[in-house]
């Protein structure tokens, strides 16, 4: 059988019963495909289900609060895909009127779509014949077919897109993306994958050489970069400081003001430091405790974190709000803030 067929034959019998494979509503099939980029589906999926409790359709979604959205996102990560859904549902309500276009270019046009978003939507709302080219597909062609070239550069992009959409049963796109993203998330996984099992490895090049665990290749190495933020939980007369960060990868989500430093020093040397100076100035603090140091692990930073708990009788704050303690956990915040005040309950 060829690759294509074998694919869809595996999926018959292995796939997951997952309710975005049960309809063709391109508003569920767009929530669940933002949901899924970078994140696992069961992780998602508690996500996916409580979204569409809120906002039934794509209308409850734009006329929602963003601060609502976002808490809503709290925990999944890379904020910018809930801002850019929520943008996109207002975009689809006053451009389109709440309809989808049926339209390849018009969907790719939309906010936070890319390539891969666009072509799942098409196939998969309208069976549209566009194939799908996300880790899974090109980790399961790189070995297949033995390519080498990079999938991080030009021509490794333009040879694996060409490569899938060759591959495209054109009569069932939409069965077939979904049996080639779930084999590859299922079978020709990154890690250890159980090729003795696997219905493709007769012809798989990188089994045969041995090569399995070389592809695919990535070309450029993501530069990660080592941060350390004080955060300064300022209780004053039963309040706490919270701001709404304006810029960043948690544009939009509330934190507390924080100093930072470009290498882990001691709360002597943060006491002492012009920062600290320049912040409090005359002020009368009292430290109330200093956390442990919290690690947290994205893609291109490391943070690692102390949460200083302080109390002071008299400071103005430009950009930060004063919050009723109890009121804190109703605010959208990051998870490294969530993991801070999961550790003081
Ligand atoms: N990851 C991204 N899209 C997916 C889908 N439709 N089903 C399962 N996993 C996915």
């Amino acid at each position: 059988m060829d690759f294509s067929g074998a694919l869809v034959r595996w999926y018959k019998y292995n796939k997951r019963d997952l309710p975005w494979r049960r309809t063709t509503n391109p508003y569920y099939i767009w929530l669940s495909e933002v949901i899924l980029q970078q994140t696992r589906v069961s992780q998602g999926l508690p996500y996916y289900i409580d979204f569409l409790d809120t906002f039934p359709k794509v209308e409850d979604l734009a006329y929602a609060d963003e601060d609502k959205v976002l808490k809503m996102w709290q925990g999944l990560g890379y904020y910018s895909r809930a801002r850019n859904l929520h943008y996109t549902a207002k975009e689809v309500v006053v451009n389109y009127s709440g309809e989808f276009p049926k339209d390849y270019d018009k969907i790719l046009k939309l906010k936070g779509v890319g390539l891969y978003t666009a072509a799942a939507i098409v196939s998969f709302a309208f069976n549209m014949p566009y194939a799908v080219v996300d880790g899974n597909v090109i980790r399961l062609l790189s070995r297949f077919f033995g390519i080498d070239i990079p999938f991080d550069t030009l021509i490794g992009k333009k040879r694996f897109n060409e490569l899938a959409y060759e591959l495209l049963i054109k009569q069932k796109p939409a069965l077939y993306n979904q049996a080639i993203m779930e084999f590859g998330a299922l079978q020709c996984t990154p890690k250890s994958p159980n090729c003795f099992i696997c219905p493709l490895q007769d012809s798989c090049h990188a089994y045969s050489l041995g090569m399995v665990g070389l592809l695919p290749i990535k070309l450029k190495k993501t530069k990660v970069s080592n941060r350390f933020l004080h955060f300064l939980v300022i209780s004053c007369k039963g309040y706490i400081y919270l701001g709404k960060r304006e810029k960043g990868i948690w544009r939009g989500l509330y934190d507390f003001p924080f100093l930072e430093f470009k290498e882990r020093i001691n709360q002597q040397k943060v006491l002492k430091s012009l920062d600290w100076n320049n912040f409090f100035g005359e002020s009368q603090v009292n430290i109330i405790s200093i956390s442990e140091e919290f690690l947290h692990v994205l893609s291109h930073q490391k943070i690692y974190a102390r949460f200083w708990h302080l109390e002071i009788n008299e400071i103005s704050l430009e950009d930060y709000q004063l919050v009723l303690e109890k009121d804190l956990l109703s605010f959208p915040v990051s998870r490294l803030i969530e993991k801070y005040f999961e550790s003081i309950q």
